[in-house]
């Protein structure tokens, strides 16, 4: 009997085809979305069946951090199927156990223990429902210029536009104002910030509210980077008024930032984490939101408000052990911070030498860079939630160039894997500069 490994392998145009017959694409109208069939990947780079190569500078979803294709994590993966493919969430197995033993040690602070699940929005959903249990509150403050997941109650905290297919979604959701401003090249003063979030936790009534939700570094809604202060000020008034902090690093986490968790910038412990994308790489799905002591200790002589077939998966389990130890043998942190240091060199120079570059950002391979019209007033290429003649120009050379990254809004993002070196950064940033010098002449 033929077997699917037998069958005759479908041309790209019948893999784009049946795609599109038979399967949705999210977040897209599906006329508009033109895929590009993928077949195998290593490191740094991606291939389509007939072999054009593309170098990855989003790590797909913000999320291959350590690289494609790593041998140790399909080993661990193989080996995991082997011994023990699934175990329901009642039971105990080695690689939970180990795990939670090792994120409780890498986590910040004193988070020492964590709830498993399948991606990021159930992360997020699940962190809200243990802080509305833990203080007895309800409401949960978040802001404008984030995205927190998909499902209901996710898309609700989400504050950008894929929010608005979820109205009016779950109750108690109240919106902070932005450090960064839509519009704007440079963020807010940080004490009129804090002050704006003062302000709601006055209004609303700090009794009332469970706790503040933000992502640490804001990632598809900008790369935005707080300003020094910012986090520490709001773990002050978390603190002042008896609110939990969530900071959700599912995309900020596991050393993209060039630390293992952004809040370690800022020395900052948040009452609860939500962790997804980084903690396997994505060679499987695997979410977890992990908690202070206290938090845990409430659920003793409670019951724990959550459940799912696929907790504790035992293949994401160790998946997720394998990629920590890359992290380590490899030393992908410090490697992201030097690699950082490249990229915003890459970045000052686009600055330099385009006038369609009205500002940069990064921290470590966090990085973005925001194309305008003018600089002065700052007028971005493109409408909020909308795109431009000139924007589409920059896709389209970067596809036919082979350099695959999100171009959103007015912005190009550049996220490569935390394994990228300086002559593949360079190799990226040259195609990024010859898109950006059609936009100039375009102009
Ligand atoms: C900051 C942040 N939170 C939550 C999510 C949702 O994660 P998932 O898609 O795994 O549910 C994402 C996904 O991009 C994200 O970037």
């Amino acid at each position: 009997m033929p077997t699917a490994s037998d069958a005759k392998p479908l041309t790209e145009a019948e893999i784009v085809e049946l795609c599109r017959k038979h399967t949705l694409f999210e977040w897209s109208a599906q006329a508009a979305i033109d895929p590009i069939p993928v077949a195998g990947a290593k490191g740094v780079y991606f291939w389509t069946p007939e072999g054009k190569r593309f170098l990855d500078f989003n790590s797909q979803l913000m999320s291959v951090n350590v690289g494609h294709g790593d041998p140790r994590i399909i080993a661990a993966i193989a080996k995991q199927a082997e011994q023990l493919a699934y175990a329901n969430p009642y039971l105990a197995h080695e690689p939970r156990a180990r795990l939670g033993k090792k994120l409780a040690e890498l986590l910040p602070g004193d988070i020492d223990h964590v709830f498993f699940t399948n991606g990021g929005a159930e992360a997020n959903e699940n962190a809200v429902k243990i802080a509305r249990q833990y203080t007895g509150r309800q409401k949960v403050l978040a802001r404008y210029r984030s995205y927190h997941g998909g499902t209901a109650g996710a898309a609700t905290l989400t504050g950008d536009p894929r929010r608005w297919v979820a109205e009016p979604g779950i109750p108690g959701v109240v919106r902070i104002p932005e450090f960064h401003r839509w519009g704007k090249a440079q963020p807010e003063p940080v004490d009129e910030a804090l002050r704006g979030v003062e302000d709601v936790v006055m209004y609303e009534g700090p009794q009332t509210i469970a706790a503040i939700l933000v992502e640490t570094v804001v990632g598809t809604n900008g790369i935005l980077i707080p300003p020094d202060g910012y986090m520490q000020g709001l773990r002050a008034l978390c603190d002042r008024h008896g609110i939990l902090l969530i900071c959700d690093e599912v995309m900020a986490g596991f050393g993209r930032t060039g630390r293992w968790f952004a809040v370690d910038h800022w020395g900052v412990v948040p009452d609860l984490i939500t962790i997804a994308k980084g903690l396997t790489s994505s060679y499987v799905p695997l979410g977890a939101v992990g908690v202070r002591p206290a938090i845990a200790k409430h659920f003793d002589q409670r019951m724990f408000p959550g459940g799912l077939t696929y907790n504790s998966h035992p293949i994401g389990c160790a998946a997720a052990l394998a990629t920590i130890r890359v992290y380590e043998e490899d030393g992908l942190i410090e490697h992201t911070q030097r690699m950082g240091e490249v990229m915003r060199r890459h970045h000052e120079a686009l600055m330099q030498k385009h006038r369609c570059v009205g500002a940069v950002r990064n921290i470590g391979l966090f990085g973005i860079i925001d194309l305008v019209r003018t600089r002065e007033p700052f007028v971005p290429l493109a409408p909020f939630n909308g795109t431009s003649d000139e924007m589409k120009i920059v896709a389209k050379h970067l596809r036919e160039r082979g350099l695959y990254t999100f171009v959103r809004w007015c912005s190009v993002m550049t996220n490569p894997p935390l394994c990228i070196t300086e002559a593949e950064l360079a190799e990226g940033f040259a195609i990024i500069d010859e898109a950006l010098g059609l936009v100039d002449r375009a102009l």
